[in-house]
């Protein structure tokens, strides 16, 4: 079976934000859409790695069968391998995978192999190690052991996240290509997404990935869409391929969208772009409910969905 929302979208993937906590500062951070002012909440109020493996067992009962990791950054939590090893598990389940700043990668990225996981995605918004500690505090040489270990480890496809920021790395775009072509990586275009960031911040940086969709259309020699991902357009050049992730104002977007998240704190989320719509999850956990009485939060949030950028 497969959810399907009042908009015909069907629910087929979960992103599980399984800390706040982060070891880096991106100015541009969107916090997967958590509510601010949580940040600072310690490790106490985490879920438990029984307690998501228990959320994925549910989700992958009602047809989701992709599930991503995310956080703040998914490497802060000591037992991130436990929980990669129990959801990894769950029969019936396509993809696991996991969205990492990379700093902490080039320790762990052998282990987590093990346990299971199969595939990441790597923030890298720069190559340059000046822009890169101002946007973020780390240092670039831990991103970068961060996306050889992936590499070495044998995660495939690593994927670097590059979101775009007008005046910073908005022209770094082909240095970047060179750098996934020489990794055997495949290069991410994010545009700025409004959430979390203040709109002075949004009109400085925001900018538009037209121009680099026009010169990828031109390098390509096949270009894909994937209609599960938000119709993300996808380039393959002779010897790279990049995505373009362009989510504000674009209703082909939203209308595309196949994803539920859960908070750090165990709150279902229909939508990146909202807080009033969530369906806490955790609490009936805590309170002895079961399975079945989960799986009707998950049909209750599901039938909260909707597409939130509806014309253009
Ligand atoms: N807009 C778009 N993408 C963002 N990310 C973080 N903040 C934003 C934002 N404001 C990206 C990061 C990370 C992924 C989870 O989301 O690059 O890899
Ligand atoms: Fe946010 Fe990721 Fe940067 Fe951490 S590494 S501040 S979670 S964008």
């Amino acid at each position: 079976m497969v959810l399907t929302d009042k908009c015909g979208r069907p629910l087929l993937n979960l992103r599980i934000a399984v800390t706040q906590r982060c070891n880096l500062r991106c100015d541009y951070c969107h916090k997967e859409g958590e509510e601010l002012g949580q940040c600072s909440r310690g490790k106490a109020e985490e879920m438990t790695v029984d307690e998501i493996t228990r959320i994925a067992r549910i989700a992958i009962s009602l047809g989701i069968d992709r599930i991503k990791l995310t956080g703040g950054e998914p490497l802060m939590r000591k037992d991130l391998c436990e929980i990669v090893t129990g959801i990894a598990a769950i029969p019936n389940l396509r993809e696991l995978s996991l969205t990492t700043n990379g700093n902490l990668l080039g320790f762990q990225a052998r282990e987590l192999r093990q346990c299971g996981l199969k595939r990441v995605n790597i923030s890298l918004p720069t190559l340059d190690a000046e822009v890169y500690h101002k946007l973020t505090g780390g240092r670039i040489e831990d991103a970068l052991d961060g996306v050889k270990a992936a590499v070495a480890a044998g995660f495939y496809p690593v994927k670097l996240n590059m979101v775009v920021l007008k005046g910073v790395n908005g022209d770094a775009v082909p240095e970047m290509m060179d750098f996934a072509r020489e990794t055997g990586t495949i290069l991410q275009l994010i545009e700025l997404d409004p959430v979390n960031v203040d709109d002075a911040y949004f009109s400085v940086y925001h900018e538009l990935l037209d121009a680099n969709e026009e010169m990828l259309r031109q390098k390509a020699v096949s270009l894909e869409n994937r209609p599960f991902m938000h119709n993300r357009h996808v380039y393959h050049l002779p010897d790279v391929t990049v995505e373009v992730v362009h989510p504000t104002e674009n209703s082909e977007f939203c209308q595309h969208c196949t994803r539920l998240r859960v908070t750090s704190d165990g709150k279902l989320k229909p939508c990146l772009m909202r807080n009033d719509n969530l369906v806490d999850l955790l609490t009936p956990m805590r309170q002895g409910a079961s399975d079945e009485e989960l799986r009707a939060l998950f049909i209750r949030v599901n039938e909260r969905r909707e597409p939130y950028n509806k014309n253009q």
